[in-house]
């Protein structure tokens, strides 16, 4: 942890998944979290909500946005698509590995292109081996995530989003430049919720995540702004 002492530089690593069923919500999140450094997630539900206009104003509070459809489609409606969403104030943007190099080749193209940032998803870390297993895989979540990541280096994307667990095999493998964007981030002091396999922020960072997805202990809190702030308690 030692090269990660400035906390600014900690919170410039945090992306906030507003995962908020209100427009309103979304928004006083952002006037909380403003300036403080770090990004903030809008995922399929705010998107569905209010499709890209929200980027835009979080564009203007000084955010770096992280726009997570997680798209998986052929590859000429992915390129078309993303042709689309990269005119928008995104930074990062990302599509499902699994849809097979040339969709991914042409995705990291068009992001390129445009000087944004693309990652690809690996195995969804709400699937178990013996989901994985119905769906045609081997049952080896680890092997699957390094297989398709190496996929998605070959393809040019950028990195990966993976769980942190998965990050040291993933940081030996994929070298030091290949982004690990990971969820399932839980400080201490919070709730698992939902997520099961946990890393605190610091064990995360240690693993060689480059990009904490944190939602819940910070939207939830009654206070957003000193939960980020906290994480590192
Ligand atoms: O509230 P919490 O911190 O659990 O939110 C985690 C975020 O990361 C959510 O937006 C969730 O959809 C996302 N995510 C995840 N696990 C994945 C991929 C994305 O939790 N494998």
């Amino acid at each position: 942890m030692a090269k990660y002492s400035d906390k600014k530089e900690l919170l410039r690593k945090v992306i906030v998944a507003l995962d908020v069923d209100s427009k309103q919500r979304a928004l006083d999140l952002g006037q909380a979290l403003a300036g403080s450094g770090c990004w903030v997630k809008v995922g399929l539900e705010l998107y569905a909500l209010t499709g890209l206009s929200l980027i835009e104003e979080f564009k203007q509070m000084g955010f770096k946005i992280f726009l997570d459809l997680k798209l998986h489609d052929i590859p000429n409606t992915v390129e078309r698509t993303l042709k689309l969403l990269v005119r928008s104030g995104v930074d990062m943007v990302n599509v499902h590995c699994s849809g097979g190099y040339e969709m991914l080749a042409r995705a990291a193209e068009v992001c390129h292109q445009a000087e944004k940032t693309i990652i690809g998803v690996t195995v969804l870390t709400s699937l178990g081996s013996e989901d994985l297993i119905t769906i045609g895989m081997d049952g080896n979540a680890e092997q699957q995530a390094l297989r398709l990541a190496k996929l998605a280096q070959k393809a040019g994307l950028d990195g990966v989003v993976a769980s942190a667990q998965e990050a040291p095999i993933l940081r030996q493998e994929c070298g030091p430049d290949f982004l690990l964007v990971t969820p399932g981030i839980r400080p201490a002091w919070s709730a698992k919720d939902d997520q099961v396999r946990v890393l605190t922020p610091r064990k995360a960072l240690d693993a060689g995540s480059s990009y904490l997805v944190v939602g819940r202990p910070i939207t939830m809190a009654a206070n957003p702004r000193e939960a980020l702030e906290n994480l590192w308690d």
